[in-house]
C-alpha cells in the first residue's frame, strides 16, 4: 500500500474527526478543538491518502510549534487499523520531525498513554526518551501519561573535501 501525504486543511475536519473519534474513543479531541488545530497558524498537520483514492483519509498527524520557539509538541497521530503496520505512522512522524528541524526546533515533546506500548515503541525507535509521568492524565480512564522528549540534532553542513568526496 502506498499513501500520499499532504498538508491538512480545515476542509479535512470531517475525515480527521471520523478517525479521531473511532481510534481514541474515550479521550478523543472535540470537533471544536480539532477545528482550531487545523486552522491554527501554529499547527502543521498532515493527512495521508491512499495513492489510489485521494478523497480517502487513512491517517493524520500534527505538530504544534510557536513562531521562533525552541521546542515543539507532537499533538496527535493516528492511522486507521487496516492501514497499520506498513510504515505509515513512522513516515508521518518523520515528516513532523523534519518540519520541526526546518523551523529550527531543538526539542520535540509528546505525551503517550502508559497503556500504549505500540506508540511508545515507535517513539523510542525515533530517538524519543521518557522524561516524566503525569499520573491519571487521561480521563475518564485514569491512565498515566508518559512525557517523552527528542533532542533534535542540529543540521550539520561542511565544505566538500575534494580528496575525500571523490568516488572511485
Ligand atoms: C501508533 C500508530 C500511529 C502507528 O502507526 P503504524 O502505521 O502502524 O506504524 P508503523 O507501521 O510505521 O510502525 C512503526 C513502529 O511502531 C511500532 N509499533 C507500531 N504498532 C505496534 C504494535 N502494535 N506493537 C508494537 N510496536 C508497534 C514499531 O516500533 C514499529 O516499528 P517496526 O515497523 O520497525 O516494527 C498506530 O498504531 C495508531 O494509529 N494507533 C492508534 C492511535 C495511537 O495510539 N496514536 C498515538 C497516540 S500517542
Amino acid at each position: 500500500m502506498t499513501w500520499r501525504l499532504r498538508r491538512a486543511t480545515p476542509d479535512d475536519l470531517d475525515d480527521v474527526m471520523a478517525i479521531e473519534s473511532s481510534v481514541f474513543v474515550t479521550d478523543a479531541w472535540s470537533r471544536e478543538g480539532m477545528q482550531h488545530e487545523l486552522a491554527s497558524p501554529d499547527g502543521w498537520y498532515l493527512v495521508a491518502t491512499p495513492e489510489s483514492d485521494d478523497t480517502l483519509v487513512e491517517g493524520y498527524a500534527g505538530l504544534q510549534v510557536l513562531p521562533g520557539a525552541p521546542d515543539a509538541d507532537v499533538q496527535t497521530i493516528a492511522v486507521l487499523p487496516h492501514a497499520r503496520g506498513r510504515g505509515l505512522g513512522r513516515t508521518l512522524m518523520t515528516q513532523l520531525l523534519n518540519e520541526a528541524r526546518r523551523r529550527g526546533v531543538r526539542e520535540v515533546f509528546l505525551e503517550v498513554r502508559a497503556d500504549n506500548p505500540g506508540a511508545q515503541a515507535l517513539y523510542l525507535s525515533l530517538g524519543f526518551e521518557q522524561i516524566a509521568v503525569r499520573p491519571r492524565y487521561y480521563m475518564p480512564d485514569g491512565v498515566d501519561a508518559f512525557v517523552m522528549r527528542l533532542a533534535v540534532p542540529a543540521p550539520t553542513t561542511r565544505p566538500a573535501d575534494s580528496e575525500s568526496e571523490q568516488i572511485a
